[in-house]
């Protein structure tokens, strides 16, 4: 039988046949063929948006690859009020959004209780939508009163799930194992639970990618985002590569035939290598969306990597601009909170 079919069958493949389907472009076009029809079968032609608040970009880490790693001088701090992050929820639930995304750096300014503030106030002002929360490593407890407060979903990428490649991306100060430790107490207190990791990073090999899929595949996370990494000239990683699309892209088709269920962004870091880039990821097995609705007035300084999409002129349309974009590429918006389907 053809991995791809192989694959789709048994949700898992030997760690040959993942190499073989990895680095050859033999099997693309059956693979993404398959990835589409399951994500049909399961999702429809349906794209969940989530709107994207990115309301800090203070961070007391140093993560090798990112923007707004504390040691880069070169940023504009800004953090957003709440007052702000309510008003950007009341213009994304006007637009349809059911998801609220709130993302930062990890900002010690934000305390347990000031984040719990906030998760009441969404919750309480919108009762129906779901409140996401993507504020990197914290205590379980932490977490717990969050969820407690009203808190449905958690996004922690892994990152890479290769201790030595781990090592490679991050100061010494950060740990994989606290970081998976981190996923595991999510998933326990009950939230949905998001994973993922780059592609491309510097030093990452194929047998990285393979531990992370092994990774996933024993955490079992509703959501997997993943997109290719791309440097930010003030990062030590300035002058590596990026991420290609072409090994993303097949990543995404083989998330979505190892993960029939799971909740798959087209990210916008996709969107940034290439035009047609999230249009290609939804092609291949993408279900989500997550455009920005942080103020205009903010997005340049959220820069994790190099030009970035949808910071400019054009980025109050994002909204119509995407129900477009999706539109041509075969799928169509939902308004719906875009839980994730039971596993099974
Ligand atoms: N290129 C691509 N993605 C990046 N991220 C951080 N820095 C970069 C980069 N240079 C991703 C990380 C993080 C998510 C919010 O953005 O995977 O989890
Ligand atoms: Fe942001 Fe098109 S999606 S401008």
């Amino acid at each position: 039988m053809q991995l791809p079919q192989q694959l789709y069958e048994t949700r898992t493949l030997d760690s040959s046949g993942l190499k073989t389907l990895l680095e050859t472009q033999t099997f693309d076009k059956e693979l993404t063929a398959l990835a589409d029809a399951v994500r049909r079968e399961y999702y429809g032609t349906a794209v969940y948006l989530r709107g994207l608040i990115e309301f800090t970009n203070y961070c007391k880490n140093n993560c090798l690859y990112c923007g707004i790693r504390n040691e880069n001088r070169n940023l504009e701090r800004y953090r957003l009020t709440e007052e702000e992050i309510l008003s950007c929820c009341k213009n994304g639930y006007e637009l349809g959004y059911r998801t609220f995304v709130l993302q930062g750096g990890e900002d010690p300014f934000y305390t347990e209780d000031a984040v719990t503030g906030i998760v009441k106030k969404i919750r309480s002002g919108y009762p129906d939508c779901a409140v996401t929360l993507s504020l990197g490593e914290h205590p379980a407890e932490t977490y717990q009163r969050w969820f407690n407060a009203g808190a449905n979903r958690y996004l922690l990428r892994h990152e890479t799930a290769n201790n030595e490649h781990y090592r490679k991306m991050h100061p010494a100060t950060m740990s994989l194992l606290n970081r998976k430790e981190c996923l595991f107490h999510l998933k326990k207190i009950g939230y949905q639970v998001g994973s993922g990791f780059m592609v491309g990073t510097p030093f990452q090999t194929t047998e990285c990618l393979i531990d992370d899929l092994r990774f996933l595949q024993e955490l079992q996370p509703d959501m997997i985002g993943i997109g290719p990494f791309i440097s930010h000239r003030d990062t030590p990683f300035k002058d590596f590569p990026n991420g290609k699309l072409r090994l993303t892209l097949r990543l995404i088709s083989i998330l979505r035939l190892m993960f029939p269920y799971a909740l798959i962004p087209a990210t916008t870091a996709l969107g940034t290598i290439d035009p047609q880039g999230r249009e290609w990821g939804l092609r291949s097995g993408a279900n989500v969306v997550m455009p920005n609705l942080s103020p205009v007035a903010v997005r340049k300084k959220y820069e994790l990597y190099d030009n970035k999409i949808c910071t400019g002129e054009e980025a109050a349309e994002c909204r119509a601009c995407l129900g477009r974009r999706i539109a041509r590429a075969g799928y169509e918006v939902v308004s719906d909170i875009g839980n994730v389907k039971k596993h099974s």
